[in-house]
């Protein structure tokens, strides 16, 4: 091998060019390995891909109201972390539905494609959001059923699929505990507070609402649905360098809210060697 030290792009996005203060710590960690790590926006049409040993997904919030460019861009870069085909099914929360089927506890979600009608029985309280979204923008939290339906229909006449859920009330006192895993191991976990209005569809401010972080020791439930997660993903994809399994609380045990296997925050700076752990993740890859 060169002298050369390999190479590998850090994605960001041209709307928020500037990493995330977690993912400064991306470069650093690479560097004691030997690799240099260069934040690089997904988008800019100058980038020179070949350039790179390997691209990292990492602060590419944009995606959402553009996914098909996304993942076009995805499967034409030579090598990207995570794979093209596991950006593809973790970019659309329809997902649950495959957990859902293998046993694994998820939050019990109904898909109501464009054009279809919101069901007539429903939960108390529900939640309608997205299927394709990040940032918790666009979703709302109903108790009314015209409610729902109203928002229902403005994701509709948008083309856009949605997903209703029961509101789960626990969310609220035990907030939702995000599980990090790289390379198919448990790093470390946050607690992140609620993040939806007790009434009312959340509205973009910016690409993500401000969220209410800290390091937490999650139960041995919650880290057991994470596992069992992570494992069912490794069946299916191969180990993954990197994965976030959101969890709340259900009726009586933790259910995943979300497997964040595209550009989630892995909250590097919360937990000691976290980053160097990620990095260990990408330079296996090399
Ligand atoms: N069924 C539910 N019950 C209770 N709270 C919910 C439910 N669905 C979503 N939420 C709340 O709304 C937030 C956003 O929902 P979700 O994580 O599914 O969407 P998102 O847009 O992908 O968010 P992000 O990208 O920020 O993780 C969650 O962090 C949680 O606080
Ligand atoms: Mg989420």
């Amino acid at each position: 091998m060169s002298g050369a030290r390999p190479r590998v792009a850090i994605a960001t996005c041209a709307e928020l060019p500037d990493l995330d203060p977690d993912d400064r710590l991306v470069a650093p960690a690479l560097a004691r390995l030997g690799i240099e790590g260069v934040p690089v926006a997904w988008d800019d049409p100058g980038v020179d891909w070949d350039a790179f040993a390997l691209v990292a997904v990492r602060n590419t919030w944009d995606y959402a109201g553009r996914r098909d460019a996304f993942l076009a861009w995805a499967a034409s870069v030579p090598r990207i972390v995570n794979r093209p085909e596991v950006l593809r099914w973790s970019t659309d929360k329809r997902y649950l539905r495959d957990l859902e089927r293998a046993g694994l506890p998820v939050v019990p979600t109904l898909v109501v494609e464009a054009g279809d009608p919101l069901p007539g029985a429903l939960p108390d309280e529900v939640v309608v959001k997205p299927a394709i979204g990040v940032g918790s923008v666009d979703a709302g939290r109903h108790r009314e059923h015209a409610e729902a339906e109203a928002h229902l229909a403005e994701l509709h006449d948008a083309g856009r699929d949605a997903l209703v859920q029961p509101f789960l009330p626990g969310v609220e006192e035990r907030g939702e505990t995000a599980l990090l895993f790289f390379a198919g191991v448990f790093s470390h976990a946050i607690h992140k507070g609620p993040m939806l209005p007790e009434q009312g569809i959340v509205r973009p401010y910016g690409l993500f609402q401000p969220e209410n972080i800290s390091a937490r020791e999650p139960t041995a439930d919650e880290r057991a649905v994470g596992e069992a997660v992570v494992a069912w993903l490794g069946e299916r994809f191969g180990v993954l360098p990197y994965a976030r399994i959101d969890v709340i609380p259900g009726p009586s045990a933790p259910v995943v809210l979300e497997c964040e296997l595209a550009e989630p925050s892995l909250f590097l700076g919360t937990s000691e060697g976290a980053a160097d752990r990620y990095a260990a993740a990408l330079a296996a890859l090399l």
